[in-house]
């Protein structure tokens, strides 16, 4: 078994383009992100994103819902597939589909996910559309813990970006993304340091 104050395996959970992997991939091989992926699960066959992984040398899995009666059963299935590799942290990278309180349950405080917003603000679908059309002139991008609510759990990290008056949501989306690229890598970094504890709602860090 591996130890588990040392264990720095991922699993990362993708249903499309992956680029959000391809940056834990870069960060890994630039040393920036010390951790290996363990195992890249996708919800869709079609996804860009395992091609990403194939071609990093990363053993890939598609687990489809469809043929999952009810949502638990999918999530615990789930759960089998990352036990079975010692994931310590599951990385959600664009997974479209929600999970239960049985996957979040099993790995307490060890989802994260990034999502293309300032949260609270804009959660769900198409954030970055529902920030250009608000009118809000500052977005930004969230890596969070995952509860079984949508997009709310504890914060781990957050980064503004400005938006700009000649912006479309695809321009917006595009920004927000480059610095996504950075800030998931860290985040990940910073939550298998484990120089942190949760209070209430808030991560607070220990001093470097
Ligand atoms: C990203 O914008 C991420 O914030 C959101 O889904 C998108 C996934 O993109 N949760 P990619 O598959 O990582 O390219």
């Amino acid at each position: 078994m591996t130890d588990a104050t040392t264990n720095r395996r991922l699993g990362v959970l993708i249903s499309g383009r992956g680029s959000n992997l391809q940056a834990m991939i870069n960060a890994i091989a630039e040393r920036r992100l010390d951790a290996t992926i363990a195992v890249v699960i996708s919800s869709r066959e079609d996804a860009k994103g395992l091609d990403l992984a194939r071609t990093a040398g990363i053993e890939t899995l598609v687990l489809s819902h469809r043929g999952y009666a009810e949502r638990a059963e999918y999530d615990r299935v789930l759960v089998r597939e990352l036990r079975k590799r010692e994931v310590r942290l599951v990385c959600l990278a664009g997974f479209m589909r929600l999970l239960g309180p049985e996957f979040v349950d099993a790995f307490p405080n060890a989802v994260l996910n990034i999502h293309p917003s300032l949260l609270p603000a804009f959660p769900g679908i198409e954030a970055q559309r529902q920030a250009w059309e608000h009118g809000v002139q500052v977005s930004g991008a969230t890596v969070h813990f995952v509860t079984a609510d949508l997009d709310s759990g504890p914060i781990v990290r957050q980064q503004a970006v400005t938006v700009l008056p000649e912006d479309t949501p695809e321009t917006l989306a595009a920004r927000i993304l480059t610095v996504e690229h950075e800030l998931y890598p860290a985040a990940i970094q910073l939550v298998l340091d484990g120089r942190w504890h949760i209070k209430g709602r808030r991560v607070l860090f220990a001093d470097p």
